[in-house]
This record gives C-alpha cells, sequence and structure tokens, in this order.
C-alpha cells in the first residue's frame, strides 16, 4: 500500500523551532515525529510514501539520504508553492493510481489504520475518514455521520458550544483515485473545506469511523509539550524511545548517561544518550535530549531539552522547551510554554515566561 504524508506547512506555531527543522523533523521523546510515523505506516503494510514537502526541502533529504525507513521506501514531492491539502495531494500522488493512505505528518496517533482499510473496503467509499473524540471541538473541523458511518457534513472550527458533534477529521484518510482525480491540478485546494464537502453532493461516496485511540496534533508548544507528557506516561507504548531502558520505574535512559550521585530524578523521564546531569540538578518529567547537559542545581520540570542542549547552573526550566544546542546562562528561568529555538543563547539572569526566542520578525 502507498502512502501520501503531508509535511509541506511551515508549522508557525511551533517557531522558532520551525525556522530550522520542519515540524515532522522535531523530535518527539529524542525520535524525529516523522520516523515514529514511518514506523506506523510500516506496521499496517504500507511500503512506498511519498513526502508532500514545501518548506525546507532539502531538510528531508539530509535525514533520510538513503530514501528509505523502516522498510519504507520514500519518494520526494516538493511543491513550488503551498498547494493546500488537496492540491498537495494531488500533486504527491502524480503517477499513483490506486488506493492511497494520507495522514497529516503532524498527528500522533495509535489509530488502527487496519480498521479503517477494512471499513472503507466493506462499505465501498471513495474515502474513508478517521475520527477522533474531543471536548472541545472548536478548533477543529467536526464530522457528523449517519448511524451506518456514512459522512453527513464538515463544520469547520464551530463557535463554543455550537458543534453538532465532538467527533473531529483526524487527518487520516484513505481515498480511491477518483477523489484525486476531481481536484484541479497545480491549484491551492484544500481537502477539508472543498474536496470533502463536495463528494457528500452524491451519497454513498464518503464514510468515517469513530476511533478512541490516542491522537495528538503536536502543532503548538503546549501540544508539543502534551504529547512528551503522555508519550512518557506510556500512551504511545513502551519504550518511549528507541531503545531506551526502563533502569527504575518510569525512569528510560538511551545508552550511556552520566548522572551525579547528587541529582534528583523524578519519574516519568527520558534521559537521551550522553546527557549529563550534574551535582544538585532535578529533572522531573521531562525529556532530555542525546547530548544534553543539566547543569548543577538546575531544574527541569515538565519541558523538552533537545540533543546538544545546556541547561546552566541553577537554571529553572519549566513546562517549556529548549532548542537542540541551545543554552541558558547562569540563574534564568524558562517558563510558561516558553520555546527557544537551536543553537540561541540566553543570557544568564533572563526571566523568561511564555516568551520565544528568537521571537518572531
Ligand atoms: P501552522 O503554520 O502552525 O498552522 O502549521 P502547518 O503549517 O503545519 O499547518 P497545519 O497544522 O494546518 O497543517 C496540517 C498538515 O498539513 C501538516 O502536516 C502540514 O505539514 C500539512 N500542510 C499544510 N499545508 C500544506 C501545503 O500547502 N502543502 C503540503 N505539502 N502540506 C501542507
Amino acid at each position: 500500500m502507498k502512502a501520501v504524508v503531508l509535511v509541506g506547512g511551515e508549522g508557525t506555531r511551533l517557531r522558532p523551532l520551525t525556522y530550522s527543522t520542519p515540524k515532522p523533523l522535531l523530535p518527539i521523546g529524542n525520535q524525529p515525529f516523522l520516523e515514529r510515523q514511518l514506523e506506523w505506516l510500516a506496521g499496517y503494510g504500507v511500503d512506498e510514501v511519498v513526502l508532500a514537502i514545501g518548506y525546507l526541502p532539502d531538510a528531508f533529504d539530509q535525514h533520510f539520504p538513503e530514501h528509505e525507513y523502516a522498510g519504507v521506501k520514500l519518494r520526494y514531492r516538493v511543491e513550488s508553492e503551498p498547494l493546500g491539502t488537496a492540491g498537495a495531494i494531488r500533486f504527491a500522488a502524480e503517477g499513483i493510481d490506486e488506493r492511497i493512505v494520507v495522514c497529516n505528518g503532524d498527528v500522533l496517533t495509535t489509530l488502527d489504520l487496519g480498521e479503517l482499510v477494512a471499513f472503507h473496503e466493506k462499505t465501498g467509499a471513495d474515502a474513508s475518514i478517521a475520527l477522533t473524540h474531543v471536548d472541545e471541538p472548536s478548533a477543529f473541523g467536526v464530522v457528523p455521520t449517519f448511524p451506518d458511518g456514512e459522512v453527513r457534513g464538515f463544520v469547520e472550527k464551530p463557535p463554543r458550544g455550537k458543534a453538532p458533534t465532538k467527533w473531529i477529521n483526524a487527518g487520516t484518510y484513505v481515498l480511491e483515485p477518483s477523489v484525486l482525480a476531481a481536484v484541479p491540478p497545480r491549484l491551492q485546494v484544500s481537502i477539508e473545506r472543498t474536496t470533502f464537502p463536495r463528494m457528500l453532493d452524491r451519497r454513498g461516496r464518503m464514510y468515517a469511523v469513530q476511533s478512541d485511540a490516542y491522537w495528538i496534533d503536536i502543532g503548538t508548544p503546549g501540544k508539543y509539550l502534551e504529547a512528551h507528557t503522555d508519550l512518557l506516561a506510556g500512551k504511545i507504548g513502551a519504550p518511549p524511545a528507541p531503545g531506551a531502558v526502563e533502569t527504575g520505574p518510569g525512569v528510560w535512559v538511551q545508552g550511556d548517561v552520566d548522572v551525579h550521585a547528587d541529582a534528583q530524578l523524578f519519574a516519568p523521564l527520558l534521559l537521551g544518550a550522553g546527557c549529563v546531569i550534574e551535582a544538585g540538578a532535578v529533572v522531573r518529567g521531562s525529556s532530555i535530549g542525546a547530548g544534553a547537559h543539566v547543569e548543577a542545581g538546575a531544574e527541569v520540570v515538565r519541558s523538552v531539552v533537545l540533543d546538544g542542549a545546556t541547561v546552566g547552573p541553577d537554571v529553572r526550566l519549566l513546562d517549556s522547551v529548549l532548542g537542540a544546542d541551545a543554552r541558558i546562562g547562569v540563574g534564568g528561568s524558562a517558563t510558561n510554554e516558553t520555546v527557544i529555538g537551536a543553537d540561541s543563547v540566553i543570557a544568564a539572569g533572563s526571566l523568561l515566561s511564555n516568551a520565544r526566542v528568537p521571537a518572531e520578525g
């Protein structure tokens, strides 16, 4: 089976992390998100994936120089300008004249893709879509269905309290070639707003499967942190990261790490290979990247420290993300969903709350 993964967005809400790394290649639990997604697809028999690329195209080539991962052959289609979701899928799937799976490159899920494909075959639909349940659907595309699963409609971002259902588009589809044949080539078209709603003009073309599997869109700092919390809590399965070994309840370690006897570790947490946790440091509910340093007396709580980053002496990092090879100087703090981009240096004593460094513009 072939799949198209949409990885062309700029990931503006995750800036500054996405200035240098496209969102699908940002690590989740010390593994680039896209690797996790390719493993998930491979688990359902997908053997070829076309990456629908737009933003930072070279990053994908550099990351997968063999054009293969987890037994999945990778092909790249780079848009010269954003084509929207339907336009991008159509462009990426040119030359493929068979059923395809499509997924957004920013959804971490344990969805049963096999069940979606089996339901698609059973109903004979042209398109099948996975739905996930959320408590507050106002920021999503809501999809009411008939009792047999046929899609009734698409309601984009309904006002609070006005959604007809809490089942939302989970960003995973099975499509027959007829769906893409109806998309005008090389034009900006949204599958959620245009292509799918138009298919409802005729009954029997679109069905949906409601799934209660784990599902999260990693696209904001809050959701990126939440995905890590859930990963460490075991909601996506164990181990939470490749090769991680549980050295104590909820303490996962990848390779050799250097933890001082006077450091305090509180589960759940993940320590990447070669990381150093110095005397008096406290690490709790966090993911620490490979080769990262948490220096003496620093405190890292519910946070993500990416590869090679340094949390300086007596620094507090709470509910925040420290980008790869970035550094916070002695005595500083970053709290309340602060996001610090790769290679940034934060001066000693700086107190950051809900900040973006470097700032936009
Ligand atoms: P924000 O800028 O923060 O909204 O993030 P985003 O650019 O990723 O947009 P969004 O989260 O709405 O996109 C959902 C998925 O579709 C992501 O996997 C994007 O990479 C992808 N995507 C969005 N627009 C395009 C596009 O024009 N072309 C391609 N190839 N992918 C797209």
